[in-house]
C-alpha cells in the first residue's frame, strides 16, 4: 500500500519525497509495459476522465487522453469553441456538468492562475467526490509537465534505475521566461523537493531576483513544507555562467501571448545571449541534455539545429514520458489506496 493521500493534484508545493517516489516507481512500471500488442491495462476500466482545457495544448491533453485510454478508462474531451461557454456556462458549471455524469477526475487547463483550485474546494463544499488534475492555470502551476520533466531527467542520469535520489546534489539551469513561466514554478519545487539545486538563467526583464526565494516558504494557504531540506535556488542573468554548473538544462519557451508590456524588444538579442545551441553548450564542462516542454519557438530559445539532435536533446522522450508519469497520476488519483 502507499501512503498516497492526495485527492486533487494543483500544485507541487504540497509534494513529499514519497510522492515523487511514488509517482515515478508507478511511472517505471508503467513505461516497462510491453511496447506491442494491446498496450492497455483494466486498470481504470469503468472509470470515467474528461479533459476541461479552457486554454489550448496539443501535448498535456493528448497526453493525458492516451494515459486513461492506456488504463481502459472512458475518455471524454471538452472543446470551448463548441461549447456552452459562448452561451455564459461558467468554468464551474462545466465542471458540474462532467461530475454529474459521473467524472472520476477532470483535467483543467486554464489561462487565470488558480481555477483548478477554486475548482477543487467548490466541489469539494458541494460533497463532490470528483477529483480535480491540474493541467496548468495561468503563470501558477504545471505539475504533470515538471513531473515528466523529473522522470526523464531520473532516466536521463540513471537509466537502468531512474529514481529520485539520482538528482540529490545536481545543477539543473532553467533559461528563459521564468516570469510567466507555470513550468519553471512547478519545477523549483519538483526538482528542489529531490534534492537539486536550480540556477535560473535570463534577462533581468524575464527573472526579477525575487524569485531567489520561491520556495523558501510554502504559497499562502499552505501551512508547511512537506520537505524538510530543499536544495538551492540561485539567479544568474549570464547563460556561460550558468551553463558552465549544469548538469542539465531545460530552455523555456517565450511567451509572448503572457507578455503586457514590451519585455522583450529584440528576439535576436534574447536568441544570441539566451538561446541555445551547440555552440553555446561548448560552456558546459560536460556534455548536459537539453529538455524543454515545447512548443518550441525555434531558433529562439533552441536553435533547429539542436533540436534535431536527439543525442542532446530530450525532447521527444519528455513527450513519451509524458504517458507513464499521466498514467501513474491517473491511477493514483482514481485507485491510488489499491497499490501493493
Ligand atoms: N508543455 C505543454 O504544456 O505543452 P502543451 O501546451 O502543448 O500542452
Amino acid at each position: 500500500m502507499t501512503n498516497w493521500h492526495h485527492k486533487h493534484i494543483i500544485d507541487l508545493s504540497e509534494f513529499s519525497k514519497e510522492d515523487y517516489k511514488t509517482v515515478l516507481d508507478l511511472a517505471n512500471r508503467f513505461k516497462a509495459l510491453p511496447q506491442s500488442g494491446s498496450r492497455k491495462l483494466p486498470a481504470l476500466q469503468g472509470r470515467f476522465v474528461a479533459t476541461l482545457f479552457f486554454e489550448p495544448s496539443t501535448r498535456t491533453r493528448s497526453s493525458f487522453e492516451l494515459a486513461a485510454k492506456r488504463l481502459s478508462a472512458d475518455v471524454q474531451t471538452f472543446s470551448p469553441s463548441s461549447s456552452s461557454l459562448s452561451k455564459g456556462e461558467t468554468p464551474l458549471d462545466t465542471a458540474l456538468t462532467y461530475v454529474a455524469m459521473g467524472a472520476d477526475v477532470l483535467i483543467v487547463r486554464h489561462s487565470s492562475t488558480g481555477v483548478p483550485k477554486q475548482l477543487a474546494e467548490s466541489l469539494q463544499k458541494l460533497g463532490k467526490n470528483t477529483s480535480i488534475l491540474n493541467g496548468g492555470d495561468g503563470l501558477h502551476s504545471h505539475p504533470s509537465q515538471a513531473l515528466l520533466d523529473l522522470f526523464t531527467l531520473a532516466n536521463f542520469f540513471k537509466p537502468q534505475n531512474p529514481t529520485i535520489e539520482i538528482l540529490e546534489g545536481k545543477t539543473i539551469v532553467i533559461v528563459g521566461d521564468i516570469l510567466h513561466s507555470r513550468v519553471a514554478r512547478s519545477n523549483l519545487w519538483s526538482l528542489t523537493g529531490c534534492g537539486a539545486n536550480v540556477i535560473l538563467c535570463g534577462p533581468p526583464s524575464l527573472l526579477p531576483k525575487e524569485f531567489s526565494h520561491f520556495v523558501k516558504d510554502p504559497p499562502p494557504g499552505q501551512k508547511k513544507d512537506p520537505i524538510k531540506k530543499r536544495g538551492n535556488v540561485s539567479i544568474s542573468w549570464s547563460l556561460k555562467d550558468a551553463l558552465y554548473q549544469a548538469d542539465a538544462v531545460i530552455a523555456l519557451r517565450l511567451q509572448k501571448e503572457r507578455m503586457n508590456e514590451n519585455l522583450l524588444s529584440n528576439l535576436i538579442t534574447y536568441s544570441r545571449e539566451f538561446g541555445i545551441t551547440h555552440e553555446s553548450l561548448k560552456a558546459c564542462k560536460q556534455n548536459i541534455p537539453v529538455l524543454h516542454p515545447g512548443p518550441v519557438n525555434r531558433d529562439i530559445e533552441i536553435s533547429s539545429e539542436l533540436l534535431n539532435d536527439r543525442k542532446v536533446c530530450l525532447v521527444d522522450q519528455q513527450v513519451a514520458n509524458g504517458i507513464p508519469i499521466r498514467m501513474a497520476l491517473l491511477y493514483l488519483l482514481i485507485a491510488g489506496n489499491q497499490i501493493e
